[in-house]
């Protein structure tokens, strides 16, 4: 895996010096070529106006000053603390309340930074952040996103860009392919499995409706619309739908079984109630990889229930979704042909920067149907031949996201992603054996993926295992303890009613001496709280 057995700072600089020798320009020896665009156009007005803006050579220089600034950045992550130690207001205080009303010098913004700014991040690229779902930013990516912003364009239609289509279409065609996904699926990038769940939600509202955005909307149905959902889904999933109309009252939480996921015979049995009642069943949400346990909800057996009752499937396969570049884990959705929608967040696990949201569909006909507008100033006389993406998802504006799936493939290849997540997986393995072994830890939930969900129960003064609020307290107490110390950072989450800690392994740089110093970490705030 190239990005990782390489040093992160030779790297960008190895790839700077290939885009300068492709140019035939080097850093050091840099000149304006008269043909280019310059930002003083001559005019006496565009004179003044270029006074305050950073000129080319300023911002070539500033760039490669930022570039270096972040490489020395990623290069210095292990040396850091994980998770922020500053306090609410801190950042806002040493911030003037006013914006300045001279131009500033750019190198007191990138001082700033430094001084103010960096002390206030938690570090989710340091090889011991384990806290929430991985969110890897790529080398590769992250110089898409820089290539994305700098070129300034926007895909409102195919015309008005049409790369920025064509290269989505194809770079998403690539990750079906990589997904082992049938050709049935076309796809999309969408900010966040958010808006993706949220669009979901509304193509299944309108094919369950006969389109009733094009009549009185949702309160004109006679029936009451119903949407399926395990008590593990993420909060995304209430989110959207409540966002699309149901009303939180219309959300049927589905019993989940000891594995945390959804029970299909129990979905079987509040469809076949809400129908005998006259109500609608709309939508099934299935998850694969839950946010606090990655449980696997049975798709094939979900999909069966809702393909006879004409019920929409969607699958959020946000987290676990980049896992299926692995061939021995696709058995974790199988069936997932029968599904209508499906999401997976290329800006977690796989690598691409945040936002990259892959939003999969069998119909986009539909999904035009619902989404389009179309006003005149859109239109193009090659419409009938491209897609026009803006009648994909809600916003009309997209930006240039494909390049960084398109980038992290190409550097990467499929055989260097599939390495990596192979190695968090393993890594999580380790862990997992590491508790299991060890006298009053114990793992509370299959470990699918690259998340171990842990507890410490020591022994109670009476010599029973804590237990209860007295467990609880124990739990945040050692958790909030390793956060605080700067060596990891995990997030606990509740678990059947009880706090618990989730090790969620996986960032870039995090190799099996990371795991193994963040179980030192777990183990020694443990025993302090305990005592
Ligand atoms: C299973 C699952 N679905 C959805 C989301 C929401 O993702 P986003 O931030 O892209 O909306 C998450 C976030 O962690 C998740 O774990």
């Amino acid at each position: 895996m190239l990005a990782l057995t390489v040093n992160w700072a030779t790297w960008v600089t190895r790839n700077l010096r290939a885009v300068h020798l492709a140019t035939g320009r080097r850093s050091s020896t840099r000149v304006v070529d008269s043909h280019r665009p310059s930002y003083d156009a001559g005019s006496p007005r565009a004179a003044q106006s270029a006074r305050k803006l950073v000129s080319p050579e300023e911002f070539r220089r500033y760039g490669h000053e930022l570039i270096d600034w972040l490489a020395d950045y990623h290069e210095s992550l292990a040396d850091r603390p994980v998770m922020a130690k500053t306090r609410p207001g801190e950042i806002r205080d040493a911030l003037p309340a006013t914006p300045p009303n001279e131009p500033e010098s750019f190198g007191a913004a990138i001082a700033d930074l430094n001084r103010i700014v960096l002390p206030g991040l938690s570090l989710w690229q340091h090889p011991r952040f384990c806290g929430y779902f991985p969110a890897n930013a790529l080398p590769a990516g992250i110089l898409a996103d820089i290539v994305s912003t700098g070129l300034g364009v926007i895909g409102l239609s195919w015309q008005s860009s049409p790369a920025v289509t064509e290269v989505e279409e194809v770079v998403t065609d690539w990750l079906r392919q990589m997904l082992g996904l049938s050709t049935a699926w076309s796809g999309v990038i969408q900010d966040t499995a958010s808006t993706s769940t949220l669009v979901a939600l509304i193509c299944a509202r309108e094919r369950a409706t006969n389109y009733a955005l094009a009549r009185g909307g949702l309160q004109s149905e006679q029936r009451t619309p119903r949407v399926y959902v395990s008590a593990h889904a993420h909060s995304s999933v209430d989110k959207g739908a409540l966002l699309a109309g149901f009303g939180r009252d219309n959300l049927r939480l589905v019993p989940f079984d000891a594995k945390y996921a959804m029970r299909a015979d129990a979905l079987a049995e509040m469809v076949a109630e809400d129908l005998a009642n006259g109500d609608l069943p709309v939508a099934i949400v299935a998850t694969v990889g839950t946010t606090a346990t990655t449980a696997i909800d049975p798709i094939a057996a979900i999909a069966d229930i809702a393909r006879r009752h004409g019920i929409w499937l969607h699958v959020d396969a946000a987290m676990a979704g980049s896992a299926m570049i692995l061939p021995e884990c696709r058995w974790m959705w199988e069936g997932v042909e029968g599904a209508d929608s499906l999401v997976i967040n290329a800006h977690k696990w796989l690598g691409a920067p945040f936002d990259c949201s892959v939003y999969y569909v069998r119909d986009p006909e539909h999904l035009m149907r619902v989404m389009s507008t179309n006003p005149s100033f859109l239109q193009s006389s090659v419409d009938g031949q491209v897609k026009n993406l803006r009648d994909w998802g809600i916003p009309l504006g997209r930006r240039f996201r494909a390049l960084k799936l398109w980038f992290i493939i190409r550097e990467q290849g499929v055989s260097g992603l599939q390495k990596r997540l192979r190695r968090d997986m393993a890594n999580a393995q380790w862990l997992a054996d590491k508790v299991a072994t060890t006298p009053r830890w114990r793992v509370v939930a299959p470990v699918e993926l690259q998340t171990v969900c842990v507890r410490h129960e020591p022994l109670a003064s009476d010599g029973t295992a804590l237990a209860g609020e007295a467990l609880d307290a124990h739990t945040t107490v050692w958790v909030e303890a390793v956060n605080h110390s700067g060596a990891a950072y995990l997030t606990p989450a509740v678990l059947d009613g009880r706090w618990m800690a989730r090790v969620s392994i996986g960032a870039l740089a995090t190799e099996t001496s990371d795991v193994a110093a963040v179980w030192a970490a777990m183990q020694e705030a443990a025993e302090e709280s305990a005592t």
